[in-house]
């Protein structure tokens, strides 16, 4: 299919036509794989695409997006070299330009799939570009109603709360407090139900899932595996803050010799010795709110437990987080709080032997 479609354009024009009449039943959006979520806002990974962009020189998010929007829709129906009508995709994204010496906007269509490779040509009257966007992360907040002026300021601090305020929230790191986009899912004739986002791009706090995804010398792609564990070491942060480190365990064929992580994913392998945890299991979603108070009734029950005095000193981490379902799960989750024992002190751990207690 993909070759047919490479050395055939014709063909790859008769399928923006078709896609453009079977496209009302269900409408396109960019693909994205979650790679963090929390109740109020979500890390989304999203793949290389391609869009049609329109750049208004207008402060006003409202009128920019009216403006760019009545562009790309001229495109779209077919003011373009091929006389194509495209497929309509959402959502349709507005952003903010950072950069205070220009004042403007970017509206921006996602080309639909069968576009992606050889979109048409817009006329250059409507004075459209196009856009090709890496890989990337971005911090999204859903919001309902319509999206103005008035309140998408709102909106953005919000998430810029959220995440801030979040347990991963050192890992996360922003490319731009002051830029964001606003995307929109419905057209305006929808007056209730409508779904719009906040988006914001995320530098770092993807590099795990980007190593899993083949960012990776050796351009291997590394299977997921349970649980994903998050460490915090009290004070290890910048002003004394506790840092979260994240983990994940390679799976057994990359144990020998992990793929080599790219350089700027900052990432380290880790070798664990042979070593005894302490392990409390609680059900629901690991939340800020909820861990330190299970961490601290596993060092209650600890403390009444002949091992009372065996927390292991040389440990980094006062205690870690594992996680064992995806963020798509709702019921039935587990996860788990773990403290180092000091193996020494415990018949059992002193070896490599196992021992259940
Ligand atoms: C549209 O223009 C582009 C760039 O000039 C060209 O590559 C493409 O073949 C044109 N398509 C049609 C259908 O004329
Ligand atoms: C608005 O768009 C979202 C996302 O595509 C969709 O789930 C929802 O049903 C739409 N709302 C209406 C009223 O069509
Ligand atoms: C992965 O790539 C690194 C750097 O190029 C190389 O040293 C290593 O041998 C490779 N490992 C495997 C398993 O291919
Ligand atoms: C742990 O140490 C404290 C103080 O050193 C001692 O009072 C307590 O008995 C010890 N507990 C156990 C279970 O060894």
């Amino acid at each position: 299919m993909e070759s047919k479609m490479e050395n055939s354009k014709p063909l790859l024009i008769s399928l923006c036509v078709i896609c453009a009449i079977v496209g009302s039943s269900g409408t396109e959006s960019p693909q994205f794989t979650v790679v963090h979520s929390e109740s109020d806002f979500e890390i989304r990974l999203y793949r290389e695409s391609v869009w049609m962009s329109a750049y208004v020189p207008e402060i006003s998010f409202e009128k920019a997006t009216r403006e760019g929007f009545h562009r790309l829709y001229q495109y779209v129906r077919g003011a373009n070299n091929g006389s194509s009508e495209l497929e309509m995709t959402a959502p349709v994204l507005t952003s903010t330009i950072p950069v205070a010496t220009s004042v403007g906007h970017y509206v921006r269509f996602y080309l639909p799939t069968e576009c992606q490779e050889a979109p048409p040509h817009p006329l250059p009257e409507l004075n459209l570009q196009f856009d090709k966007w890496k890989r990337h992360c971005v911090a999204v907040r859903k919001f309902s109603g319509f999206a103005t002026d008035n309140n998408i300021d709102q909106q953005v601090e919000d998430l810029l709360t959220s995440v801030a305020r979040s347990q991963t929230g050192n890992s996360i790191v922003l490319e731009d407090k002051h830029g964001y986009a606003i995307a929109q899912y419905n057209a305006s004739f929808h007056l209730s139900g409508r779904l719009n986002e906040v988006w914001m791009g995320v530098l770092s706090g993807k590099g795990l899932f980007q190593y899993i995804e083949g960012a990776n010398l050796n351009d291997s792609r590394v299977s997921m595996t349970l649980p994903v564990l998050t460490s915090i070491a009290p004070e290890a942060g910048p002003l004394h803050s506790s840092a979260y480190i994240v983990q994940f365990y390679l799976p057994v064929k990359f144990q020998g010799s992990p793929p080599v992580p790219l350089p700027e994913l900052n990432l380290q392998p880790h070798a664990w010795a042979s070593h005894c945890i302490a392990v409390r299991k609680f059900s629901g979603f690991a939340r800020d709110s909820n861990v330190v108070a299970e961490a601290e009734k596993l060092a209650v029950s600890l403390s009444r437990s002949p091992w009372a005095n065996s927390t292991s000193p040389d440990s980094k981490y006062a205690y870690s987080i594992a996680q064992y379902n995806s963020p798509f799960r709702f019921i039935g989750r587990v996860n788990e709080v773990w403290v180092d024992i000091d193996g020494l002190k415990i018949a059992g751990c002193s070896s490599d032997d196992l021992a259940t207690f």
